[in-house]
């Protein structure tokens, strides 16, 4: 089996396991970062949510092989000390309850806000409607990408 080269959240991975191995998987077995998690499978949910090259994307269908050159960032690569302004704001609004989905909307609030950084309420609403939290926090999470995009200018 070839070899692949991996990077996520500045370090190179090698591995030589099954090239159609989903990247979630990849991330949770091999590479010991479990803070991406494990939703549906089917890329309904979002709990898998992490960027490549800075862009969402589902890990749980995204096949190790066809990542090739880019860069992942998995939650766990959002910032060392948690002083991104995702971060912040989900600890100043206290967003999670059991916190299984949280990780996969930080993610996608942190793309959307890089990019968005004065969103209104539609456009936060239309950025985070994919995702899915079986507690319901979702009025808190709206309200922590707004202040996280405040924080970021
Ligand atoms: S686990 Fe990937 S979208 Fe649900
Ligand atoms: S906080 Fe429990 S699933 Fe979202």
């Amino acid at each position: 089996m070839a070899q692949l080269n991996l990077k996520i959240n500045g370090k190179n991975y090698k591995t030589d396991i099954d090239p159609e191995t989903p990247l979630l998987w990849y991330l949770r077995e091999h590479a010991d970062l479990v803070g991406t998690k494990y939703g549906c499978g089917i890329a309904q949910c979002g709990a898998c949510t992490v960027h490549m090259d800075g862009n969402p994307i589902r890990s749980c269908v995204m096949p190790i092989s066809a990542i090739g050159e880019a860069e992942i960032t998995t939650i766990e690569g959002l910032s060392t000390d948690g002083s991104h302004p995702v971060q912040q704001a989900w600890d100043e609004l206290d967003v999670p309850q059991c916190g299984y989905c949280q990780a996969g909307q930080m993610m996608t609030a942190a793309a959307f806000i890089r990019d968005n950084k004065a969103p209104s309420e539609e456009e936060i609403e239309d950025a985070m409607n994919p995702h899915i939290c079986r507690c319901g926090t979702y009025h808190r999470i709206r309200k922590a990408v707004k202040l996280a995009a405040d924080k970021a200018k």
